[in-house]
């Protein structure tokens, strides 16, 4: 499916978000979480407070659930296991009030169970902990042979190796975001120590995405933190999200990105929030770690919450065998929803409609927003409801902060309808169309060549026209014109059987961000990158505040006034990590206005290298992402990016701006 989509992406402009290619890297080939791991892990409910029996009853009630069944089989103690020293021989050890048994006992009890024995430790001089807890643990740094080797003997199965205490030039803090040298050579050191011990273990990398990880940790561990901690609050979802949205193509089997363990079941999250949360970290193949009590003395999970976490249906989408994740493929901000879609193995897709409205709406998923036309059946992941020969639209409620989470098969690549060998007057209706343009064209192509020469006649609400077919032609290509939307027919006369048509979508005009004249009081202005950045212009505008505007007249014909889609080049590396615990989104707001009609899209980070050490910190990254934008008129129309509105968001400062795709 994806690699017949590939050929028809020059023909159809793919309403998806394109980025600058992967560079190559050395992969770690460990023979380990060939697909996403899934398990269990302390921190998000006891914080760094575990012990023994939590572990226990916890990792009992992974079974006795049928949690372990349907693949989660790790089970991880977090921060708060170990002691402030380490014993006379150096080597760390457990704290024996809160586990009595000892680390290797703990092991063979989870290894009794069938499970994973899960550590957890640091690449610092001391471990996480809370500091009101008012104790410090020491960390991994500068004993990871002998850590690395205690770990091997206990028979951990996974090692979670935090970042902690770890910046040597800052004094050790805490935590340092802004290291002066990358957090990177603690895990090199970690994974030489794990080599060296001849044990493999499953390596989980937990930097919080300081230096862009997915730039060196496929080459060190199974699966690498992607940003800073899920925090106990629903806008956690959105601003974790947008920082992966760049980078999910460095996810393959063996190397994962780590979203963070997951916060349902804790009492947070209203049940459409929580399956909002797993629909996006099944499909963007986090590992699935659940973080709540399963089972305690205190605690046991929801039902509701259980029965998410056990669906088979969305975990199928996690460990598939292809193991490609999804990307974010349309935005609707103003109508406050995303598209997010990925292909599956056996030509299947998976879609996601994420209403991050805190109202429930009527949606309708446009097909060609994954890149489909039809679908020969579709399973709507929660309910199991089936709809067969969906073609072009899915209609559906969705809840406040919830998903519609659909399962495509037996598709159709967008902008391709099967006629079967129909012939005489076809009538084809709800034909769909990106964007108004006069510039698609239609190419009808006939089950056998034309055995001789005769009319074709084609129409619709706009246009009429009639054709000559010669002898021996097997297609014919004609120009359409069509407006956004789902309501427009096409109506063909011919003599001929045809197999099936092509609407081919125009190829849009690239207007620079040079040809923009900024002004307004802000401090925007035209930037010149550093060469082979800003791609693919070299330039961008930044700094755009809401008082600024950058402005262009574009001309337009009568037959494309309206709606038309574009598609904006843009870059923000606005990382939120220090912000990750208020309001920090990861993104940035842009608004396109034609005419005074103003469309706003919420970008998401489009930096795909540190944000730390590289040459212009991930700012000369572009990405491109499209949105239908109203207020086209015939003539002259004045286009004014900006950020109307930026004083009342969390960022004043719109994303930098590089160019504009008119179609
Ligand atoms: C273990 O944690 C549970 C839950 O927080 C608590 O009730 C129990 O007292 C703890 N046990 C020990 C030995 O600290
Ligand atoms: C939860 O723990 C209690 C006490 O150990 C036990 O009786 C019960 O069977 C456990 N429930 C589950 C679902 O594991
Ligand atoms: C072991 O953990 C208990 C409970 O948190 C704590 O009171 C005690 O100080 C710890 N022991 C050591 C040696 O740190
Ligand atoms: C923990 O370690 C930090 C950093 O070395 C130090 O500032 C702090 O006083 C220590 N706290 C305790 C309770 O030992
Ligand atoms: C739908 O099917 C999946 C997979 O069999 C199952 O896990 C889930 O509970 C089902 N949901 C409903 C509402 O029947
Ligand atoms: C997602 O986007 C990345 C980056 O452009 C691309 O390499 C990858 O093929 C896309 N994946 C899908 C499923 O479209
Ligand atoms: C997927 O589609 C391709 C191209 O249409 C086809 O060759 C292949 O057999 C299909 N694979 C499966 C598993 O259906
Ligand atoms: C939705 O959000 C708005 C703005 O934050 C708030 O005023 C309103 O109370 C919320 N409504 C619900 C149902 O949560
Ligand atoms: C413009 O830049 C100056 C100096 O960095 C800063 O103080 C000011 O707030 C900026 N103005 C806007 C509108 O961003
Ligand atoms: C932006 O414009 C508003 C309204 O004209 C004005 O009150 C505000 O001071 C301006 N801000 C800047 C940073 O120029
Ligand atoms: C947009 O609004 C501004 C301010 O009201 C006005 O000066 C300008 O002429 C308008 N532009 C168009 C194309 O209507
Ligand atoms: C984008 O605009 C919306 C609507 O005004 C706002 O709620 C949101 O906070 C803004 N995002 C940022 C990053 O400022």
């Amino acid at each position: 499916m994806y690699s017949s989509m590939a050929l028809l992406a020059g023909l159809t402009a793919l309403p998806t978000l394109t980025l600058a290619s992967p560079t190559l890297h050395k992969r770690l080939a460990n023979g380990l979480a060939l697909t996403p791991p899934m398990g269990w892990n302390s921190y998000n409910h006891y914080n760094c407070a575990p012990n023994q029996s939590i572990i226990h009853s916890n990792a009992e009630a992974l079974v006795s659930l049928g949690l372990a069944d349907l693949g989660y089989t790790y089970v991880t103690t977090d921060c708060g296991w170990t002691l402030p020293h380490r014993t006379a021989d150096n080597k760390l050890t457990w704290n024996e009030t809160l586990f009595p048994a000892g680390f290797p006992a703990l092991g063979q009890y989870i290894h009794d169970l069938g499970l994973g024995f899960g550590v957890y430790s640091d690449g610092g001089i001391l471990m996480c902990m809370n500091t009101e807890l008012g104790t410090n643990q020491t960390g991994s740094l500068g004993y990871e042979t002998t850590d690395a080797e205690t770990f091997a003997s206990w028979g951990a199965d996974l090692l979670k190796y935090d970042n902690c205490w770890s910046s040597q030039e800052r004094s050790f803090p805490n935590v340092d975001y802004e290291p002066l040298t990358s957090p990177h050579q603690n895990y090199v050191n970690m994974r030489n120590a794990l080599d060296a011990t001849g044990t493999n273990l499953l390596f989980q990398i937990c930097d919080w995405g300081v230096d862009f990880p997915s730039a060196w940790a496929p080459d060190l561990g199974n699966t690498w933190r992607v940003t800073n901690d899920i925090i106990p609050n629903w806008r956690t979802i959105f601003r974790i999200v947008n920082q992966v949205v760049p980078q999910t193509d460095y996810a393959a089997p063996g190397r994962w990105l780590d979203l963070d363990m997951m916060e349902i079941g804790n009492d947070i999250f209203t049940h459409a929030e929580e399956q909002t949360h797993f629909a996006l970290w099944s499909i963007l193949k986090s590992p699935l770690t659940i973080g709540c009590a399963l089972n305690d003395s205190i605690t046991s999970v929801f039902a509701e919450s259980l029965a998410i976490m056990k669906n088979e249906n969305i975990i199928g989408f996690n460990q598939d065998a292809l193991g490609v994740s999804a990307n974010l493929t349309r935005r609707y901000s103003d109508e406050g929803y995303d598209i997010w879609s990925g292909p599956l193995s056996g030509n299947r897709t998976v879609a996601a409609l994420v209403n991050w409205n805190n109202f429930s709406i009527d949606a309708t998923f446009d097909l060609p927003d994954a890149g489909l036309q039809s679908a020969g059946w579709v399973r709507d992941a929660w309910t199991n409801e089936t709809r067969k020969n969906v073609m072009t639209s899915y209609k559906a409620s969705v809840e406040a902060h919830g998903t519609l989470l659909l399962e495509l098969d037996d598709t159709i690549p967008a902008g391709v309808y099967q006629l079967d060998g129909q012939s005489g007057d076809i009538n084809l209706e709800n034909v769909y169309a990106l964007t108004t343009s006069d510039a698609y064209t239609v190419t009808i192509h006939f089950s056998s060549p034309v055995p001789s020469s005769c009319d074709l006649g084609i129409h619709n609400q706009h246009q009429r026209s009639s054709h000559q077919v010669q002898q021996g032609q097997s297609s014919i290509t004609l120009p359409v014109s069509l407006i956004a939307g789902n309501s427009n027919t096409l109506s063909i006369s011919n003599t001929n059987s045809i197999s099936s048509i092509t609407v081919t979508e125009p190829t849009g005009k690239f207007y620079p961000n040079t040809a923009f004249a900024i002004s307004g009081s802000g401090n925007a202005s035209h930037i010149t990158c550093v060469p082979g950045l800003c791609s693919p212009l070299g330039t961008k505008i930044g700094d755009l505040s809401p008082n600024n505007s950058a402005s262009l007249n574009i001309p337009a014909s009568a037959t494309t006034t309206g709606s038309r889609y574009v598609e904006l080049t843009y870059i923000n590396n606005d990382v939120a990590i220090g912000t990750s615990w208020g309001e920090g989104r990861n993104a940035r707001n842009i608004t396109i206005s034609v005419n005074n009609q103003t469309t706003r899209l919420e970008v998401p980070l489009s930096g795909r290298s540190s944000e730390l050490y590289s040459s212009m910190k991930g700012w000369g990254d572009s990405a491109v992402l499209g949105v239908l934008v109203d207020g086209w008129k015939q003539g002259d129309n004045e286009v004014v990016i900006g950020n109307i509105g930026g004083e009342k968001g969390v960022q004043p400062l719109g994303a930098d701006f590089v160019g504009l795709k008119v179609f």
